[in-house]
């Protein structure tokens, strides 16, 4: 399959060198500066304006991008944070969660998502993730509710969205709230509807290397329901209700003029963006076609993934890393330990709780994915992977 897509993002010739004396350009899973050369004139004058304005912190530029980012998503809200792990920790206070109550989330993920539930004072708990999807298995949801349960936070992982009717479905029979972590999922659709709009909230991160990131932190929690937007306000911002007047013990963590002003930029190229990127998982998906020794990511017949990684599955992924490497091929995992057997949390999990999430922990490696790859750098990453298919 050839990546040729005439609707694609204009590639930047740009090659990053990993080594000054090697011959091989590297291909990077991720070039930050190429998406800044892409977008600079756009970004210059985002920034520029927001510069000359002399107003840096929730101002019209967050205004602007909150009323955007809703509308894209189509939902009521959304109201801009510090950071994705902020998002999260703030709408699940915005939802009542406080500490104590259990909040059921996936094992395989940034840790962070696990952490902004502990932030709170509440306890991350964890279900088995299907290993098709790589996201939570709502039938190890059904077993992991206990009389403490208050909230479920499916991840939207790689950029493919979790299984929400069933988790829904087990949310509203037993009275839990439910939180999206969107963070890997700018655009991606469920049953048609974009992630972001399921739950009783959702939260966004932007940080730089996401689908829609920043030049820096930040994050938002989208919601239908105008109280919680209203709460959500407050909590950001010292949990001011008035100038002066602290109706809630509040945080500082509020999404800055500057950034909201790049991500407005960003936000009118992410269909493009996303639309590159699943050019480039399809590219990779039919090089793998087949093959049982790397096992391509699956995408449900009832999602529309955005592919934020393209993540494989391998047994002998050391190897593999290796060989792409020696042909100037860079790759990630996401992630190496799956969150219950982090160090932090080893006083309440072992390993073995959850085998699948530590299995895929084991197993998975990501392969360069951004929209600024050429098309040349996209067919060398298909070639290697064919022939190792
Ligand atoms: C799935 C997921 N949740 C939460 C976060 C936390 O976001 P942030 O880094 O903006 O705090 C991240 C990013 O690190 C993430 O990938």
């Amino acid at each position: 399959m050839s990546i040729h897509d005439p609707a694609a993002a204009p590639a930047v010739g740009q090659t990053v060198v990993a080594d000054p004396s090697s011959a091989v350009p590297l291909i990077p899973v991720g070039d930050l500066a190429r998406t800044y050369a892409r977008l600079k004139p756009e970004i210059d004058a985002a920034v520029g304006r927001v510069l000359q304005s002399g107003w840096y912190i929730l101002g019209r530029e967050v205004a602007a991008f909150e009323t955007a980012f809703a509308s894209y998503l189509g939902v009521g809200h959304a109201v801009g944070v510090g950071n994705g792990t902020d998002a999260i920790a703030l709408g699940l206070r915005a939802l009542g969660v406080g500490p104590g109550d259990e909040v059921i989330t996936s094992p395989l993920s940034a840790a962070f998502s696990a952490l902004a539930i502990s932030q709170i004072g509440a306890v991350p708990t964890f279900a088995d993730i299907d290993p098709r999807r790589m996201t939570l298995d709502p039938a190890a949801v059904a077993a992991a509710i206990t009389p403490r349960t208050k909230a479920v936070m499916p991840v939207h992982l790689y950029g493919q969205p979790a299984e929400m009717d069933p988790i829904l479905v087990l949310a509203r029979k037993h009275g839990l709230k439910v939180l999206e972590d969107c963070a890997q999922a700018h655009g991606a659709r469920y049953r048609g509807r974009p992630v972001g709009g399921w739950g009783d909230a959702a939260a966004f991160s932007f940080y730089p290397s996401k689908n829609l990131g920043a030049f820096g932190d930040g994050g938002a929690v989208t919601t239908q329901d105008p109280a919680i937007a209203d709460r959500l306000r407050q909590l950001r911002n010292g949990g001011q209700s008035a100038r002066y007047v602290h109706s809630l013990v509040g945080v500082n963590s509020r999404l800055d003029e500057l950034q909201a002003a790049i991500l407005g930029v960003r936000l009118d190229h992410l269909d493009r963006d996303n639309a590159r990127r699943r050019a480039i998982a399809a590219c990779y998906d039919a090089a793998l076609a087949g093959s049982t020794r790397l096992i391509a990511p699956w995408t449900a017949p009832d999602v529309e993934p955005v592919h934020h990684l393209y993540v494989l599955r391998t047994v002998d992924r050391t190897g593999l890393k290796a060989r792409l490497a020696a042909q100037g091929i860079a790759s990630d995992v996401h992630y190496p330990t799956a969150i219950h057997c982090q160090p932090a949390y080893a006083a309440r999990f072992r390993s073995g709780q959850f085998p699948e999430a530590e299995r895929a922990a084991d197993e998975v490696l990501s392969m360069p994915l951004v929209p600024e790859l050429t098309d040349e750098e996209v067919e060398r990453v298909a070639a290697a992977l064919e022939l190792e298919a």
